[in-house]
Order: structure tokens, then C-alpha cells, then sequence
């Protein structure tokens, strides 16, 4: 049948360049495409297998198992699921693949890679699906289950977010715990959600989320979400937050006084106690830089520095990029590194000498240190404070910038270095796993997991060990992974904490 509709191409026809050379390996192993051809006509179905196949995409002339995608071409989800009752009685041990709308395959097309299946994609009439409920595979501890970088459902689940975020802001804990596990939930899922059935039962999810949740799917956007995200006091208490040194308290009672602006801020330091004073300036001078995302070439480079301060120090000592650039991500609001060396006690008293170090090289526009109270490390464990008692220096550096980055920067002049948040927290060898896991996140996957060792095995853990209580014990771990096997969890890297 193939080689007949090859020699229907005519040479010099504008497809033939397409139908001449021979189809690369399929570039996305995971997808199979079959083109259903009721509507589309023999000679549309062959040009865009062509056409795919010239893109790497795997289209498969006859239907079988093996097909993951079915697209159609102005048909009603109805017809379409006509079809497919039709295809099961011919092959009944077919799995389902998904039925879509060529608006999916033209976007694939044009994007020269298969795009995420999206509501609007989908064949579908509103029954409720065969899949289970998902509940039933769904761990309710996010330290239980993967959770990728970019996952499925994140309109759905940047909406709850906002809902969580505006109960933090009013200080109402037990409200912005239930939206965020909601969240969490959401973003753990191995599928696009796209209806209401597929939630059912899961853990946290209640009226209120169902609600929103139901606007999304049927108009893809919540009056109530927007109206928070458009409200003064939200993003007035978003412009607060992100100052550095301001926390929601601050933030909630300068928008009670009626502040809303920065300028405001910075005309009236009469409003700000002796602390405030001490920080706000640095974070209103910085404000700018501060809110733009720190690449992870930045981080990179920032890395480099504080690696070169402490070959001149300590050789032997090392220097990890943990937080969120360690779990993949591409940008992140700060830079967290940890710093340890092999030999127990070399550590101790290291980290002023590295601040003195990058200072003299000009690269320490501010810094906040705190030393160690390691020697209170088991009474913290056993307090079960989640406060780290880590040598460690919360600071803005000046980060040098380099000529391609200038060039490409928004501000003119331009900029010939840029401030930067970092974290350089000091701990010894045999903590670091602790700390590596620990300063690793997300923030919710690491209050996840304490919450998971406490409730569900008894124990104690924190940045610094992992403690059991009634025996009086701790644990010695080499790796994270001996931390995740001590509480009887599945190991997860760190691109796969992202909760
Ligand atoms: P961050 O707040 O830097 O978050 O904390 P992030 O995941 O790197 O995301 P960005 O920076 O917004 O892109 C990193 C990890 O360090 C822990 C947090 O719990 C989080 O898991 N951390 C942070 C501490 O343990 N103690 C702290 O004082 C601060
Ligand atoms: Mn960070």
C-alpha cells in the first residue's frame, strides 16, 4: 500500500522534497500518531504524515496497539468516540489512546515537537472516564511521590497556589496548608486533568478547591483567582514580601497603616523599627536586581567565585549548588550553596575568612552573619526546631557580569555586574547529607517529609540528623539515599522535589 501512494507524488511537486527523504528516527519515543481519515481525505492524511515524518514525529499508516495518539480532523468528540467503539470491536485488547483535534497535531507541527494535550485538544464527551480513581496510586505525603520540574495540571495548580499565598498573607496557616497540599497534589499527577471525577477522593481537595477547579476546566480561568491576583492588598503584599529582610508580618501591617508603594517606604522611615532600618535600605537599593531571577548561568558563575575564595582558604573544602537550581530549575530568586571538607573540624571558623576573602575582591555588597551553634545541634534535633544552627551568611554579592550578558540586559547603561542573593551555609562531613537534603527543597517537600517522619515513623528530622526519640538515638547517614531508606521511603533525586 505504500510504495502505490509513494508514486502518487509527482516529482517537482512541493511535497516531494518532503516524500523524497527517507524518515528520520522517530525524536519522541512516547508518542505514536495514527491519522484517523474519515474527514481528512487519502491525500491530506498523506501530506501531513509526510510532513510529520520530515519532523521526526512516528505515524503509523495502520491502527494498532502501539498507537498513543489518534488525531481527526472536523469531527465532534462524539463521532470520534463512535470511532473508537467501532476500533475496540475490531481490536479489543487495544489500550486508549488519546483522541484529539488537528488543532493538537498543527501546534505539534509547528512547535516541532509533540505540545501538551490541553482540554481544548481533546475528542471528549463529559463521561466519566474508565482510568480509577487516581487517589487510589496517589501517595498523600508529597515525600512519597515524584513531583518533575514542569508538570501536568500547573493552571490549575498555580490557581490554588494563589489561593494558598493569599491565606498566608492573612496569617490563616490551616487554610494556606490545605490549598498548597491541594497543589502539590496537582502537580504531582502523571496526566492532565480534565474532569472533576478524576479528583475524587484524593486527599485535600475540598469543596472550595473543587469549585475552582471546575471554572478552570470549563472556562479556563476563576473569577475569584483573578480577583485576589488583581486586589491591592495582594499585590501590594507581594511587592512588600519580595523586599529582602521583609516577612509577611511587616508586610501586612505597613498595608494596615496604608502604605503602598516603595517610594512611600522609603519616605517614611519613621514607621520602621530599629531592625527594619538596619536592612530595609540594602533591600530597597537592591530592590530591582533582587526581583529578577537569577539565571543558572549565574549561579554558575557565582559557584566559580566562591570556589576560587576557598581554594585560596582551604583547599580540599567543597562548595554545592543546592536549592532550587540543584532540583532543575532554571532560575530561582537566590543562590544557596553549602560548604563542607572531608576532614571533620576544618570547617569550624571557615566562613569568615571567606567573607573577607570575596570582600576584598569588592564582590560583598552586603552580609549577615550568623555563627554556629553546633554545639546546641543534638538539642535542636531533639527540641524538633526547624531552625538551623549551621555557621552561615545570608548575603547580597556583586555579581560581575559578563560582556555577553550586558550586551543583552534590559537597562541601559549597561549594567557591568549585578546583585545577587546568596546563601552560604558551612556544615560538617557528617551532616551533610542532612544538610544537603534539607537546603535542597522545595521548601513544601522538605516540611512534607518532617511532617512524614513524625507522624508516620515517630522520629525527628532535620538540616542537621535524624533523631529517634525513644530510643535516644541518631542515625548515621553517607547519602541522602541512607536518609530516604532510614524512613522507609522510595529515593527520589532532586528533580523530582520539586513539590
Ligand atoms: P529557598 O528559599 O532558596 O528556595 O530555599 P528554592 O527552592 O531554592 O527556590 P528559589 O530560591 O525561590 O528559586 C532552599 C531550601 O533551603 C531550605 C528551604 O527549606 C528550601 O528547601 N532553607 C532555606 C532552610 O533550610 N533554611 C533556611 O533558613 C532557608
Ligand atoms: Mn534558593
Amino acid at each position: 500500500m505504500l510504495p502505490k501512494r509513494r508514486r502518487r507524488v509527482r516529482a517537482g511537486s512541493p511535497h516531494s522534497a518532503l516524500a523524497s527523504s527517507t524518515p528520520p528516527a522517530a525524536r519522541f519515543p512516547g508518542v505514536a500518531i495514527y491519522l484517523a481519515e474519515p474527514r481528512m481525505g487519502r491525500s491530506r492524511r498523506a501530506f501531513l504524515t509526510r510532513l510529520a515524518r520530515s519532523k521526526g514525529f512516528r505515524i503509523l499508516d495502520v491502527y494498532s496497539s502501539e498507537v498513543t495518539h489518534v488525531v481527526m480532523e472536523e469531527t465532534s468528540a462524539k463521532e470520534a468516540i463512535c470511532w473508537q467503539k467501532d476500533m475496540n470491536a475490531l481490536l479489543p485488547d487495544c489500550p486508549q489512546p488519546a483522541l484529539l483535534d488537528i488543532s493538537w497535531f498543527t501546534e505539534s507541527m509547528a512547535a516541532g515537537q509533540p505540545v501538551p494535550e490541553e482540554v481544548r485538544h481533546r475528542l471528549e464527551v463529559a463521561e466519566p472516564r474508565k482510568e480509577p480513581p487516581i487517589s487510589v496510586t496517589i501517595p498523600a505525603y508529597a515525600c512519597q511521590r515524584p513531583s518533575p520540574l514542569t508538570p501536568h495540571n500547573t493552571l490549575l495548580s498555580e490557581a490554588l497556589e494563589t489561593l494558598a499565598e493569599a491565606a498566608g498573607f492573612e496569617g490563616k496557616e490551616g487554610r494556606f496548608l490545605t490549598f498548597y497540599r491541594a497543589a502539590s497534589m496537582l502537580k504531582s499527577l502523571p496526566y492532565p486533568v480534565t474532569s472533576l471525577s478524576q479528583l475524587h477522593g484524593l486527599p485535600y481537595f475540598g469543596e472550595h478547591s473543587f469549585r475552582v477547579i471546575q471554572e478552570l476546566l470549563e472556562h479556563g480561568t476563576c473569577e475569584e483567582v483573578e480577583q485576589i491576583r488583581c486586589s491591592e492588598r495582594h499585590q501590594t503584599m507581594k511587592l512588600f514580601t519580595h523586599i529582602f529582610g521583609v516577612g509577611v508580618k511587616t508586610a501586612s501591617r505597613w498595608y494596615q497603616e496604608g502604605l503602598r508603594t516603595l517610594d512611600e517606604l522609603r519616605e517614611q522611615p519613621q514607621r520602621l523599627t530599629q531592625q527594619q532600618k538596619a536592612v530595609l535600605p540594602t533591600g530597597l537599593q537592591y530592590y530591582q536586581d533582587l526581583s529578577t531571577p537569577v539565571s543558572r548561568a549565574e549561579a554558575e558563575a557565582l559557584q566559580q567565585l566562591v570556589e576560587a575564595a576557598m581554594r585560596e582558604i582551604l583547599p580540599g573544602a567543597t562548595v554545592t549548588l543546592t536549592g532550587g537550581f540543584r532540583r532543575g530549575k532554571l532560575q530561582g530568586h537566590d543562590v544557596d550553596f553549602l560548604i563542607t571538607h572531608p576532614e571533620e573540624g576544618q570547617e569550624v571558623g571557615l566562613l569568615p575568612r571567606v567573607m573577607r576573602c570575596l570582600q576584598s575582591q569588592g564582590l560583598v555588597l552586603y552580609h549577615q552573619y550568623h555563627r554556629s551553634h553546633l554545639a546546641d545541634s543534638a538539642h535542636i534535633l531533639r527540641q524538633r526546631s526547624t531552625m538551623d544552627a549551621f555557621e552561615r551568611s545570608f548575603c547580597i554579592l556583586r555579581l560581575p557580569q559578563s560582556q555577553q550578558a550586558a550586551l543583552e540586559g534590559p537597562l541601559h547603561p549597561c549594567p557591568t555586574w549585578k546583585a545577587v542573593r546568596v546563601d552560604l551555609v558551612v556544615t560538617p562531613n557528617s551532616q551533610f547529607p542532612f544538610a544537603l537534603l534539607g537546603w535542597t527543597g522545595s521548601q513544601f517537600f522538605e516540611r512534607e517529609l518532617r511532617r512524614f517522619s513524625r507522624q508516620e515513623k515517630g522520629l525527628c528530622l532535620n538540616s542537621h540528623g535524624l533523631f529517634d526519640p525513644e530510643r535516644k538515638t541518631f542515625f548515621h547517614a553517607t547519602s541522602e539515599e541512607d536518609v530516604f531508606r532510614f524512613l522507609g521511603l522510595k529515593y527520589l533525586p532532586p528533580e523530582q522535589r520539586n513539590a
